[in-house]
């Protein structure tokens, strides 16, 4: 193992990953979008490893948003494959690690396969304590900051609720990522700034990271390399520097 770039305290207790540039590297490389993603699932199991190995303690992954639905067929659909594959090829690198598996987004869109794929992972991986990891499939903003909020419009609805209890924990406690810390450090591959309706009540206090290398060659000095970059800075969270 690479000696940690950090010391224990220094290390980010969430970090979110934008994994762009699939279709880029393949381009370049004359090859098919789908082979862009089959290298860089390759990437994610380097990135799980790596946080695992660090102490990261929550890695949450943009796999695939609610408006990539507007994809090619083909291209979604080996998306999608790559996620049921995935389930199954790292199941027992999740269970040796002891990694929590979840996921976050419309469930409801996603094909049975995948959802029943998803869903054994996280049943079997439900009691790991060492590492959450979160993949974010047909994932958007958005859509999660709607249905937090029509939850809360149901809950007021029927008086279980006053308008004033919504609040700022009430209305967290109502997103898909309900008891998760906020993403301390949100790195983007592939040099495009900007945010993608990824996480967006989650990193309002987030550190950006942009990293100009594709999603598939990303590696793990990469890596080591945002978490120095996120040491760096100066978190004020609104208030000014002592
Ligand atoms: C963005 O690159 C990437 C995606 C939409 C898919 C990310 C998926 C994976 C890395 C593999 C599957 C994930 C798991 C967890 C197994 P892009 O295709 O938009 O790249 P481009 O901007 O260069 O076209």
């Amino acid at each position: 193992m690479r000696p940690s770039p950090l010391s224990a305290p220094q290390i980010p207790r969430h970090v979110a990953i934008i994994m762009d540039g699939n279709g880029r590297w393949a381009k370049g490389r004359g090859q098919s979008r789908s082979e862009g993603h089959r290298q860089g699932a390759k990437t994610v199991r380097m990135a799980v490893t790596r946080a695992r190995e660090l102490g990261i303690g929550v890695l949450t992954l943009y796999a695939f948003s609610s408006q990539n639905w507007a994809r090619p067929g083909d291209e979604v659909e080996s998306l999608m494959s790559l996620l049921v594959e995935f389930c199954e090829s790292e199941r027992n690198l999740l269970l040796d690690k002891q990694i929590r598996f979840r996921v976050i987004g419309e469930r409801s869109r996603l094909p049975a396969l995948v959802l029943a794929a998803v869903e054994a992972l996280e049943q079997v991986t439900a009691s790991n304590e060492a590492m959450q990891l979160v993949v974010a499939i047909s994932y958007g903003g958005r859509e999660e900051l709607v249905a937090a909020a029509q939850s809360l419009a149901r809950e007021v609805a029927a008086g279980r609720l006053t308008p004033e209890q919504v609040t700022a924990d009430s209305f967290r406690a109502h997103l898909w990522t309900g008891d998760l810390p906020d993403p301390d450090l949100v790195i983007r591959t592939s040099g495009e700034v900007r945010i993608s309706n990824f996480l967006l009540w989650q990193s309002a206090y987030a550190e950006f990271v942009i990293e100009p290398i594709a999603w598939p060659d990303w590696t793990e000095a990469d890596f080591d390399n945002c978490l120095v970059q996120f040491a760096g800075r100066d978190r004020r969270y609104g208030g000014v520097a002592p």
